[in-house]
């Protein structure tokens, strides 16, 4: 069977990335995903997915540094994502070079605006989630109306046309109203990826189609539905999983990858991120099962209140999105 960890996507801009990638949101101490970076290096994954917010990144350039030592693997061998967060959406060259610091590397593969949002942090970028007297969420930009979300992808631009810190950039979070505001503004790169929650209950075909028609490859994060893994639960991923011999885990991730997404799953356990890297070949047919699931049900496990006013579909608790209908 052919192996997930050895597919990757080509990018619009003639780079290629992994299909599969370990996702780095820390369960509980962030000191634990350098065990998972480096037993996910070492089982074959050349990507990995982290973020300034996450907390994590200090981990992840440890094992690295580890894998790099032992000669596992060569800088170019791995392929490292970073985010910038809205609280720092001011100073995305400052993010990157603080994320740069901490992960101990020259350059990232891909950097991406984490939410096309505004928040109100300090020149650090700190509070990461600053609220107001009345606990709401502090904004420097109106999330549903602004445009200053366009100016951080702007300066993404200028960083990738006028340093060598990174080698591609693009976004996350991006809803179709968003992507409507951003396109005809974008001054040279168009996005090289979307970041978005994916799975067979949350097909959002329409963001996908417009990602598409775009040239932006669509990267699946909370493949399984997030903690508790709600996705593995459905009835089909179990049958499909018993067919072809390979773990649940598996099967939602080929979804993604035979379908041209990247797929983004973590894990605390050492053992189950060794057993998510085959990619057991479905049929045209049982894809479009996968899909028909969520097309019928939607069902949205992310439901953050930076998402608020972005006009996504099926956002709990989100009554700015209105604005879009
Ligand atoms: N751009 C964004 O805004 C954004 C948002 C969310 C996530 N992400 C990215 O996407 C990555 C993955 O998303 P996610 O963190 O939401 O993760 P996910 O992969 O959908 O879910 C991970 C959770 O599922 C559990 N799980 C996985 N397989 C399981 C199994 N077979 N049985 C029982 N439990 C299982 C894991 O528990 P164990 O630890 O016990 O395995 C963990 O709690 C993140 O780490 C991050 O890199 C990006």
């Amino acid at each position: 069977m052919k192996l997930a960890t050895e597919v990757t996507l080509k990018l619009n801009n003639g780079r290629t990335i992994p299909a599969l990638g370990l996702g780095t949101v820390p369960s509980d101490d962030p000191k634990y995903v350098k065990d998972q970076v480096i037993t996910a290096i070492k089982a074959g994954y050349r990507h990995v997915d982290t973020a300034w917010y996450y907390g994590t990144e200090k981990y992840v350039g440890e094992a690295l540094k580890e894998l790099f030592d032992e000669g596992v693997v060569k800088r170019e061998d791995v392929f490292i994502t970073t985010k910038v967060w809205p609280s720092f959406w001011h100073s995305p060259e400052k993010s990157l070079d603080q994320s740069l610091k901490t992960l101990g590397l020259d350059y990232v593969d891909l950097l991406l605006q984490h939410w096309p949002v505004c928040l109100h942090g300090d020149e650090n970028g700190q509070p990461t989630q600053p609220k107001d007297s009345e606990g709401n969420l502090k904004y420097d930009d109106d999330p549903a109306e602004g445009t200053k979300f366009i100016d951080v992808y702007h300066s993404l631009e200028d960083i990738l046309d006028n340093t060598d810190k990174v080698k591609s950039i693009g976004i996350s979070n991006y809803s179709i109203p968003k992507l409507h505001q951003l396109l005809p503004k974008i001054k040279k790169h168009v996005p090289v990826v979307n970041q978005i929650e994916y799975h067979p209950q949350l097909p959002q075909q329409d963001l996908v189609d417009l990602c598409n028609e775009n040239g932006i490859i669509v990267e699946a994060y909370s493949p399984v539905g997030g903690p508790g893994a709600p996705v593995l639960k459905l009835p089909l991923v179990k049958e499909l999983a018993e067919k072809y011999d390979v773990s649940v885990n598996e099967i939602v991730d080929a979804y993604q990858i035979l379908n041209g997404r990247v797929a983004l799953p973590r894990s605390s356990n050492l053992e189950r991120i060794k057993s998510i890297i085959k990619l057991p070949p479905l049929t045209k047919e049982e894809l479009d099962e996968l899909y028909q699931i969520g097309a019928k049900n939607p069902t949205r496990y992310t439901n953050d209140p930076w998402g608020y006013g972005l006009g996504f579909k099926w956002w709990e608790g989100d009554t700015l999105s209105k604005k879009f209908d």
